[in-house]
């Protein structure tokens, strides 16, 4: 939760934004554009609408607000994951107002059985920060609506018919309790806030500004444009074997609308109908590479936190982009076929050494070969590098004490084997194993003379035990003793 300074600055923001609110369509279209790959026709049209209104807002804030203000709710449609939701957030982020998105589908007639459409208008206060003046320019953004046409709903009391009359009120201006009936906490709290000598708080908001923006995929649409244009152009439209062009949804009047089963009432009070358009192959590559919302740059990051930076090549973009068109779910496939290729690396990389992952075409293809080629190159790398430092404790010994040990080759696999199982450097093994190897040894040299010493993996066992006998055996003898 936000400490109270904390809000009160969210809320100065978002009041600051509004008032000098000045953008134009184009600095809209142009923000949504470094987020927003194609659909080009929404984010214009979304841009327009929204500019208008919030010039609206603003002359109502300074006191100049017209008498009689017709909102131009948005009703946004196309297919799945193709940036209805996104673009909808980008807008609110770029004017900087709250926005509360809910799913249509989980309201129900009588508000008695999961939420009441009432309490998306009083979530927006929360995303206020309690601010009710500031709530009241907020955006509503209400998806599977389509899912409110009545042949959908099959059922007693849960009814797309209801809901939809339910939001009439909403859409176009009502007042709604700040407190729901149902909030029996918030009710008390503000009695005893009363009575405490506060002033009394406000107990509704108008939806007069509250600009409702409404969104689905609406699938079988196209179906109906496509029949009442054959219709209308009887007999003269051959019926192509082609099926249904992609775009024809976007001739959608509020009659196909109705006829979808829409209420008119409800219809009619979305004035504005915006479409986006399917994502093409190209469409994806983009949005991996160009969109400043990037999944990518997850990755990247969720990579960084390990020391690893992560790169893809043009070439693998390409074919992420193509195997993410196959999924059939958008820009959502981005990231079903991201999560896959990378999903064998983000566990095994992290901490192994390596500061840098590439993937090229063939790790999109082939993951899991990728996979093993990186893991046998750290393998390699670490045994060239537990050599390097066997050599370097030998020679350090061989400078401080003018002595050669030598290591038999099973006793250096034997020791790499240790270093690795403990988790320790081999250097570090070496010196702990044979720590008291240097003055142990200087003593044979001084009984017999002998300056060179083998060790095999037996000796290795326990050094301490072949040091002393070694050194025994210095004693008996006074001469060369040691078992080769
Ligand atoms: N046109 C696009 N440009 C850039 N990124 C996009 C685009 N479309 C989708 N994305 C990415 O995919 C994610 C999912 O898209 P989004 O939630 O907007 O889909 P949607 O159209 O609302 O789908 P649904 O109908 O399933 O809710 C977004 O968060 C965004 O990262
Ligand atoms: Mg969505």
């Amino acid at each position: 939760m936000a400490s109270e300074p904390l809000k009160e600055d969210r809320r100065e923001k978002f009041k600051e934004k509004i008032l000098q609110f000045q953008f134009t369509p184009k600095d809209i279209k142009a923000y949504l554009d470094r987020f927003v790959i194609k659909q080009e026709e929404a984010k214009k049209v979304l841009s327009v609408a929204v500019c208008d209104h919030y010039n609206q807002v603003k002359e109502a804030l300074m006191g100049r607000g017209p008498a009689h203000y017709v909102k131009q709710n948005v009703l946004l449609v196309g297919p799945s994951g193709v940036g209805k939701t996104y673009l909808v957030r980008c807008l609110a982020d770029c004017i900087g107002v709250p926005m509360v998105k809910a799913d249509a589908t989980k309201f129900s007639e009588t508000g008695y059985v999961g939420a009441d459409v009432e309490d998306l208008v009083r979530e927006l206060i929360q995303q206020a920060e309690g601010d009710v003046e500031i709530a009241q320019f907020g955006i509503i953004y209400l998806d599977e609506v389509d899912k409110l046409a009545t042949s959908h709903f099959i059922g007693r009391d849960v009814s797309g018919r209801g809901v939809q009359s339910n939001l009439l009120k909403l859409l176009e201006e009502t007042d709604v309790p700040i407190k729901a009936a149902h909030d029996i906490l918030g009710q008390m709290q503000s009695l005893f806030d009363f009575q405490k000598g506060a002033k009394p708080p406000r107990k509704t908001i108008n939806t007069r500004y509250i600009l409702f923006i409404v969104s689905g995929a609406f699938e079988r649409l196209s179906e109906i444009v496509q029949k009442r244009i054959r219709r209308s152009h009887l007999g003269f439209q051959p019926h192509g074997p082609e099926g249904i062009p992609s775009d024809i949804i976007a001739e959608a009047k509020t009659a196909d609308f109705v006829e979808y089963g829409l209420e008119p009432e409800f219809i009619g009070r979305l004035p504005v109908r915006v479409f986006c358009q399917p994502l093409g192959k190209d469409d994806l590559f983009h949005v991996l590479r160009d969109s400043e919302g990037s999944i990518l740059k997850q990755y990247k990051s969720s990579f960084a936190a390990y020391g690893i930076e992560l790169k893809f090549t043009e070439e693998a973009l390409q074919l992420i982009a193509e195997q993410a068109l196959e999924e059939k779910t958008g820009a959502r496939g981005l990231m079903t076929i991201c999560e896959k290729i990378l999903r064998p690396f983000r566990f095994e990389l992290p901490r192994s050494g390596i500061q840098e992952l590439e993937i090229d075409g063939l790790t999109v293809l082939d993951p899991e070969k990728k996979l093993a080629e990186i893991l046998k190159r750290i393998e390699e790398t670490k045994k060239s590098r537990d050599n390097e430092q066997i050599d370097q404790f030998l020679l350090e010994f061989y400078k401080t004490t003018d002595i050669h040990i030598h290591f038999d080759q099973e006793a250096i696999e034997a020791l790499k084997k240790e270093a690795h199982e403990k988790g320790i450097a081999v250097i570090d093994l070496c010196k702990e194993k044979f720590k008291n190897y240097s003055l142990g040894l200087k003593l044979i040299k001084n009984n017999n003379g002998i300056s060179d010493f083998t060790l095999t993996k037996e000796d290795l066992r326990d050094p301490e035990e072949t040091l002393n006998r070694w050194i025994a055996a210095s004693y008996k003898t006074g001469s060369r003793s040691q078992e080769q």
